[in-house]
């Protein structure tokens, strides 16, 4: 009971400073209501390393890092083939560096031969991938496209954000690359505005029409800040920006399992603030602050309350 007693004052609390963050934006997006009922009583929610153990439940998983992307001139028929083809190099095709071993060997097979969506949906490389890279990609034998067609039990997917795809004109036809034969210029702004899209949502639809509707789980999602030395913890912990982040992408993607989206659980990125693989502690993602100059003393930032009010009702 105290528990929601807490909870009730948080919320007056966080729902007051995500008004106050807000800066005039339609507040009742994002307000409670909205809450963790909105999703199927059997969807499982988690923060940071949790998704790992949905992972290692699963002895054949495909793990995808993927954007979403719109084409820059959403006229232009030539930057609206390049949003699907970066699409089909990033999410249809597997990049081997993003690949994790496992001990199983079962799951080391899988990961080493299937690191491909649309190979293990239709057992083939996609054609747009086909088309461009030609003789230098390697085919499947009939054998191996049996092996890989159909052989995962959920699709885990990591979406942070989307980009704008433009048409490259004048693809380096000489020096041959992964990034350079998708033929695209990818960008996050448009005349000075940054994106603004349901990218998880058009991204769930896709995978729903395009490659069979697996189930997913979405195995990373979340926002960063920079690192400020110089703000105050205080400061620090009101996180208007990230409650609205999640807020937005758990309705969107409630939206996405409302229209037939098999998604099975969220798991947002990061619990507590971390070193980040590519980016040290430059940035931080937590839904917990940790003051790494005080013995990484911890904090709840207003995301933290907002997520457990979510959780709770
Ligand atoms: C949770 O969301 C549902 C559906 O929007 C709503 O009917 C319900 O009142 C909410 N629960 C709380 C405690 O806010
Ligand atoms: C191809 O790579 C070589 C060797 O790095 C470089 O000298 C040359 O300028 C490159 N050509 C193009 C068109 O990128
Ligand atoms: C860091 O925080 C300080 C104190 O609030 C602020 O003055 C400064 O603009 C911030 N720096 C950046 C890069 O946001």
């Amino acid at each position: 009971m105290a528990t929601v007693q807490a909870a009730s004052f948080l919320h007056f609390v966080i729902v007051a400073s995500l008004l106050a963050s807000t800066h005039g934006a339609k507040p009742s997006r994002y307000s409670m209501p909205f809450n963790r009922t909105s999703f199927p009583k059997d969807f499982t929610f988690g923060s940071g390393t949790a998704a790992y153990q949905v992972r290692s439940r699963a002895l054949r998983e495909l793990h995808i890092v993927t954007n979403w992307f719109i084409p820059k001139s959403p006229k232009s028929e030539e930057d609206i083939k390049a949003a699907y083809r970066i699409l089909d190099f990033l999410f249809g095709w597997w990049p081997s560096h993003f690949g994790y071993e496992d001990s199983n060997s079962y799951t080391l097979i899988v990961t080493k031969l299937c690191r491909f969506l649309n190979p293990l949906t239709y057992g083939d490389y996609p054609e747009s991938m086909k088309s461009i890279v030609g003789h230098r990609l390697p085919k499947f034998t009939k054998e191996q496209s049996a092996m890989v067609k159909g052989s995962i039990d959920f699709l885990g997917v990591n979406y942070y954000t989307t980009n704008y795809a433009t048409n490259n004109e004048a693809p380096n036809k000489v020096n041959f690359s992964y990034s350079g034969d998708s033929q695209t210029i990818l960008s996050t702004s448009k005349g000075g505005h940054p994106i603004s899209t349901p990218g998880m949502y058009d991204l769930m639809l896709s995978i729903r029409d395009k490659y069979k509707n697996p189930p997913i789980y979405i195995t990373e999602n979340g926002l960063a800040d920079a690192n400020n030395a110089s703000l105050p913890v205080k400061e620090a912990l009101k996180d208007g920006l990230r409650i609205r982040y999640l807020a937005n992408h758990l309705q969107y993607l409630s939206k996405a399992i409302k229209e037939g989206v098999n998604v099975k659980g969220y798991y947002q990125w990061a619990f507590w603030d971390d070193f980040e693989w590519d980016a040290g502690y430059t940035v931080r993602f937590g839904l917990n602050y940790i003051d790494f100059k005080n013995n990484v003393k911890r904090y709840m930032k207003y995301s933290a309350y907002w997520f457990k009010m979510f959780l709770l009702h």
